[in-house]
């Protein structure tokens, strides 16, 4: 860990561009849910990080009705390193629905694919994912397979991103823009 004042969040994607690529989302994804009349939408939001994407996501979408839960699920255990095992809590009943799930960023991918897996074993009719941000350079295999999610915000480099909801170590979530954060590594 570097001492406090080495760490300098620097925007890399600011409030106004998050809040209009936000809004296109909504329309995409009241456009995929269209396909599906009668049956409502499920959205599984994944805290902490997803809590103010999803806040502002939701009331983008405009469709007149849909669920929203919130789950826990954490591969990352303080730091910046990816411990590998995906821990799930508060995962909810989506028996026959169609879900979709919203988290901030897409990195290894060990995350979003623990969470797909246990929904489809949970009888989910359709899983489908949306994250502000895909750091596609950072994947891994799981089973073989390369992770891509449904709905990206934005694609972005192989840095450490906090704010809008992300963080490092519990700090930094508050930023309304998206920032790089000068002097630390990713392990
Ligand atoms: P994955 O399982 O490696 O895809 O990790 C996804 C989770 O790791 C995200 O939900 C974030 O909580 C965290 N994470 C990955 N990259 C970053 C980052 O650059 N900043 C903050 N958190 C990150
Ligand atoms: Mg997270």
């Amino acid at each position: 860990m570097l001492p406090m004042a080495a760490m300098n969040p620097v925007p890399l994607i600011r409030a106004a561009r998050i809040r209009g690529r936000v809004r296109q989302l909504g329309r995409e994804l009241a456009g995929a849910f269209a396909g599906n009349p009668g049956r409502v939408p499920a959205i599984v939001a994944l805290l902490d990080g997803s809590f103010c994407f999803v806040a502002d996501l939701v009331r983008a979408i405009p469709v007149p009705d849909l669920r929203l839960h919130f789950a826990r699920a954490a591969s990352y255990h303080g730091g910046t390193v990816s411990s590998g095992s995906v821990t799930i809590d508060a995962l909810p009943s989506c028996v026959g629905a169609d879900v979709l799930v919203v988290d901030d960023i897409l990195d290894t991918g060990r995350t979003l694919a623990a969470v797909v897996a246990a929904l489809h074993a949970g009888g989910a009719a359709r899983v489908r994912t949306c994250v502000l941000l895909d750091k596609p350079a950072r994947r891994v295999p799981v089973d073989g397979v390369r992770l891509r999610a449904d709905f990206v915000g934005f694609t972005i480099p192989d840095r450490f991103v906090v704010g809008y909801g992300l963080d490092h170590d519990g700090r930094y979530r508050h930023l309304p823009d998206v920032c790089v954060l000068d002097g630390v590594a990713i392990a």
